[in-house]
């Protein structure tokens, strides 16, 4: 409970795609604090390496050098299973694509990451209900994603990365394929429930009107992270 601890530490993190006559250095050097409870929007254009920079973060993806620390803890470090572990019980995603099991319905998406942390079924659907009742989804539990619309599919999503109270949730464009007004609704829901429990967000966005809702702005630039001054850039 050091509060001087960052939550989330980049120190020169590398990341290269290997082709068979090229290679793309996406990230060059990533170097980024973030602390309890702290919002973070990443911009940058389409290419720089946004997608890849998170799924490295969040340990989906290996970084080629640099360290990755959770509240001090060695990502990089750590062998597969204890990093799967770390993430599990510390860390949710909501991808681009929202990338819910086409055969589960909303609720049962939702329950997996608690069942996967060894939650009894009951207790996991019951939380998982309590929480997509706070996301508007109470009268759509037994729909399958493919029997819901786009906004309700991510507002899936945000649940089902929120419900076993991870420090903090990482997003990758999670209100890129909604309209205005349900962009603007599912970015307030996700600070509401971030301020309610304390949850740090790290936001991949290029909605400029979202960036109010953030603490600080970065831009990925070049494979490597800079500030934004606040309102400008
Ligand atoms: N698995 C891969 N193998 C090879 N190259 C890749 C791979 N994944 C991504 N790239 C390349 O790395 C670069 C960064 O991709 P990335 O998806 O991280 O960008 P992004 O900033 O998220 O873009 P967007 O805003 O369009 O989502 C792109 O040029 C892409 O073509
Ligand atoms: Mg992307």
């Amino acid at each position: 409970m050091n509060d001087r601890v960052p939550l989330l530490t980049s120190k020169n993190v590398v990341k290269r795609y290997q082709m068979a006559d090229t290679a793309i250095d996406v990230l060059k050097g990533v170097d980024l604090e973030l602390m309890a409870g702290e919002r973070v929007a990443i911009v940058g254009r389409s290419g720089s390496g946004k997608s890849s920079l998170l799924h490295v973060l969040a340990g989906l993806d290996e970084a080629d050098a640099g360290e990755i620390l959770m509240a001090g803890e060695s990502m990089t470090g750590a062998d597969n299973e204890t990093r799967t572990a770390l993430r599990g019980s510390s860390m949710g995603f909501v991808y681009q694509q929202h990338h819910l099991m086409p055969e589960f319905s909303a609720l049962e998406n939702v329950a997996l990451p608690l069942r996967l942390n060894g939650l009894a079924r009951k207790d996991a659907e019951q939380r998982s209900s309590a929480l997509l009742s706070k996301v508007g989804l109470e009268a759509r539990l037994g729909h399958l994603p493919s029997e819901l619309s786009g906004g309700e599919r991510q507002r899936v999503a945000v649940a089902r990365a929120l419900v076993h109270q991870p420090k903090l949730v990482m997003a990758d464009e999670p209100t890129g394929n909604l309209d205005d007004a349900s962009a603007q609704e599912l970015m307030a829901l996700m600070v509401e429930l971030s301020d309610a429990h304390g949850v740090a967000l790290l936001v991949v966005t290029h909605d400029r009107s979202m960036l109010g809702y953030f603490d600080r702005v970065l831009a990925l630039s070049e494979g490597q992270l800079t500030t934004m001054p606040p309102g400008g850039g």
